[in-house]
């Protein structure tokens, strides 16, 4: 680099960390995850479909499918994940928390949202107001930029961001090995122990039928080729908006030290991270390594690939900034960054061990229990026979109202 180069690099930087400055420091204080206590490996998928094995481990880049049983859902998995979040929450500062926010496209009611549950359970104070969001997997993105906002006007306020689904594709699809589910929960504050968010990013949306769930149906129709072609073209679209906001003309790889991609398959993350960042190792390795045995969470995604990474790199991440690429098909898709908080090692510490316990402590089904639990879904039957992951599980659905205990 020329000396120019070199002076004008440094004066884009010191530009950029000055509008960093001026902004309050609000982002994610708290995070974790929870998962079903069931899985399907894909060895077994694949014998049963006939399909070589290595399609899904090298092609798709997934083990292992999360699968839920009919008495676990959306509100059963999240006030597990709420509740490992805020078990990191002062006692004494959880009357701040006064906005839940859940998001979801595996909503089963279309009045009462899905977060009221969560409050119930969780007992959180009358005053939090709750409220479901929607847009396929982007959701979540959606929720916690929205939090950030809230937090921005109500100074001592936190909340508590839901990210819940469960993602079933009709048997014999080509989704059907990409099926999964999880849900993630963060509580977003000022002064965030975690990650602070950047006031950078880039979106772009578009209007396309490459995936849909209509109400009265419990898997997913889709367009998959088209799917993954938009969210490649989608997220080139981002990083241009993103960088513009940034004002880094160059030297834009060195600007971002990490990377997490929304991953329906983890190969899709992949080809992101080859297609943005072809030059640089991105730590997508540590980001991929829940995700290859969940599946697609939908919502959750882009979060589990998040705590993968703060969980399994070997290095120290304080201070690194995380590019975060989130799509929800239909379409919104957005580039942002984050920032690793200091200290953010304790704050995980009680989940780091969890995590891989968690996932290595799940139970695996046979084939013929899968074809048992998809029949169940289908016909929206419930079987109380299955242990839930947490301390919730759906007991019965009366007049079509879910009742939990
Ligand atoms: P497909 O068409 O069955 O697979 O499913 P394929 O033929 O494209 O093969 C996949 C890869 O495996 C290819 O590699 C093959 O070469 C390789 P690539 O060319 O892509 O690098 N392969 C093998 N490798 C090793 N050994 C073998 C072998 N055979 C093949 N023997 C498809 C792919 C994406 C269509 C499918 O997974 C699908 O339909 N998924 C559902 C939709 C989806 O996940 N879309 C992703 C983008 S949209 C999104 O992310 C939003 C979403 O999360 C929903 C929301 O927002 O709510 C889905």
């Amino acid at each position: 680099m020329t000396e120019i180069k070199l002076k004008e690099a440094i004066n884009q930087q010191q530009s950029v960390d000055a509008r960093m400055a001026d902004v309050t420091e609000i982002g994610i204080d708290s995070i974790a995850f929870s998962t079903s206590r069931y899985f399907l490996s894909l060895k077994t998928f694949a014998e049963h479909r006939n399909v070589d094995y290595r399609k899904y481990s090298e092609g798709i880049g997934q083990m292992k499918m999360a699968i839920f049983p009919p008495n676990e859902d959306i509100v059963s998995m999240a006030v597990d994940a709420a509740q490992k979040a805020i078990s990191k929450i002062d006692v004494t500062e959880m009357n701040a928390l006064d906005l839940l926010i859940f998001a979801t496209e595996s909503s089963f009611d279309l009045s009462k949202s899905a977060g009221i549950y969560v409050h119930h359970f969780l007992n959180l104070i009358p005053e939090c107001r709750v409220f479901d969001i929607k847009q396929a997997c982007y959701s979540a993105t959606a929720a916690l930029k929205m939090a950030e906002s809230y937090v921005r006007c109500h100074k001592n306020s936190k909340v508590l961001v839901i990210g819940s689904d469960i993602v079933r594709y009709p048997a014999g699809t080509s989704g059907e090995p990409t099926q999964g589910g999880a849900a993630v929960a963060m509580i977003v504050s000022e002064k965030p122990r975690i990650a602070c968010l950047e006031p950078f990013s880039g979106v772009h949306t578009l209007d396309i039928a490459d995936f849909w769930r209509p109400a009265s149906e419990n898997e997913a129709r889709f367009d998959g080729k088209l799917s993954a072609h938009n969210y490649l073209k989608s997220l080139e679209y981002c990083l241009k908006k993103y960088k513009a906001k940034v004002g880094l003309k160059e030297n834009f790889d060195n600007f971002i030290d990490y990377s997490c991609f929304h991953a329906p398959f983890c190969k899709m993350a992949i080809k992101a991270a080859h297609q943005s960042f072809p030059e640089k190792d991105m730590g997508l390795k540590e980001s991929l390594q829940y995700n290859a045995l969940i599946g697609n969470s939908c919502s959750a995604s882009l979060y589990v690939g998040l705590i993968s990474l703060l969980d399994n790199s070997k290095k120290n991440l304080e201070g690194k900034r995380i590019g975060m690429y989130s799509y929800g098909s239909g379409s919104v898709a957005e580039y942002f960054s984050i920032q690793v908080a200091k200290g953010y090692k304790c704050t995980l510490n009680f989940e780091n061990s969890n995590n891989w316990k968690m996932l290595e402590e799940r139970t695996e089904i046979s084939w013929e229990e899968y074809e048992k639990i998809q029949r169940y879904c289908q016909k929206k039957e419930n079987d109380i026979s299955y242990q839930p992951r947490g301390r919730i599980s759906l007991t019965q659905i009366n007049d079509g109202y879910r009742e939990y205990i």
